[in-house]
């Protein structure tokens, strides 16, 4: 028998703001989904992990949240503190305690046109995906990608305009790799397809691009924080965010992704060159367990526990 999306997906329970229910989804339950006129383009769409019954970054990933949806002129159906509840009732209802929580933000049913001025009522969306276990990091080679970086006001803000992104993500993966990375106007390494880039320089600095021209990451930002405690035990000497040159990423002792989906990724091989010593380095290692911590036990301000 065919699968639905959300048995696929182990999708546990949805929100609709048209509809103004929470649906608790039974996994063999048949679901269909209501096809409505919406203006694609205006939406954007957010993942923030759950672990262990918490919801990790919510604030963060809804402060980017509210700012794209202003910078996309994109209404906001319900005040901030309103969305916040929609979201942990949702998570609540479905059940699940490991997975992610993915939520939408669209201009509204409307009339098919390309302005949203035909679009009556702005509409929130969100699902939760059941995951059982966190990704295990394991070591990945990426290309440069091909396909033209979106401009600083696009890339800076998440919205559904991906179509490059998922050029990217797919040019890398028809060329044996994880993912494409982008270089910006100037040259300078930017992002990955849907995540951000660090590296370890050979002065044991953690070296970042800066976020003016690209999406300002809540996974690499905490990482940024959380790798002070490196430097405070000698194994970074610093923590820095600047321009960093192609030549410069390739000779680093390490190179990694980083992002909610996948935490933190070590890269071994960018185009032909390999990266450090081809394999794990030991501060992806320990920034990685960084954030797994940061998940099971980190402070209020990263952790939104959920009422079941
Ligand atoms: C273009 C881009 N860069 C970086 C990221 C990583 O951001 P975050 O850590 O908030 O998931 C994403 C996430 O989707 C992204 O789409």
């Amino acid at each position: 028998m065919k699968q639905n999306v959300f048995q696929l997906l182990r999708i546990t329970a949805s929100y609709d703001s048209n509809l103004i229910i929470i649906l608790f989804l039974q996994l063999n339950s048949i679901f269909a989904m209501q096809q409505r006129p919406e203006q694609l383009p205006m939406q954007m769409k957010f993942l923030s992990c759950l672990s262990l019954s918490h919801l990790y970054e919510l604030e963060q990933h809804l402060d980017r949240f509210l700012k794209s949806a202003s910078m996309a002129k994109i209404p906001l159906p319900f005040n901030r503190s309103t969305i916040r509840s929609i979201l942990i009732q949702t998570v609540s209802a479905s059940n699940c305690t490991q997975g992610s929580l993915r939520y939408w933000l669209s201009a509204g049913p409307g009339d098919f046109q390309l302005s949203s001025s035909g679009c009556t009522n702005p509409a929130l969306y969100a699902v939760v995906i059941e995951s059982p276990s966190l990704q295990v990091p394991s070591c990945c080679r990426v290309v440069t990608s091909s396909i033209p970086i979106k401009s600083p006001q696009f890339a800076v803000m998440k919205s559904v305009n991906y179509l490059p992104n998922a050029l990217t993500k797919v040019e890398g993966e028809e060329n044996g790799a994880f993912t494409g990375i982008w270089l910006d106007d100037e040259g300078f390494v930017a992002e990955g397809s849907n995540m951000n880039v660090g590296f370890v320089t050979k002065n044991k600095e953690l070296l970042m691009p800066r976020f003016d021209k690209i999406l300002s990451g809540c996974t690499a930002r905490r990482v940024l924080t959380l790798a002070e405690h490196l430097v405070a035990h000698g194994k970074l000497s610093r923590v820095i965010s600047r321009n960093v040159s192609v030549e410069e990423g390739k000779m680093a002792d390490e190179m990694m992704l980083i992002g909610s989906g996948i935490l933190v990724k070590p890269v071994v091989q960018w185009d032909d060159k390999i990266i450090g010593s081809g394999q794990e380095g030991p501060i992806a290692q320990a920034l990685y367990d960084l954030i797994l911590e940061d998940m099971r036990s980190g402070p209020p301000s990263v952790r939104i526990p959920i009422p079941y």
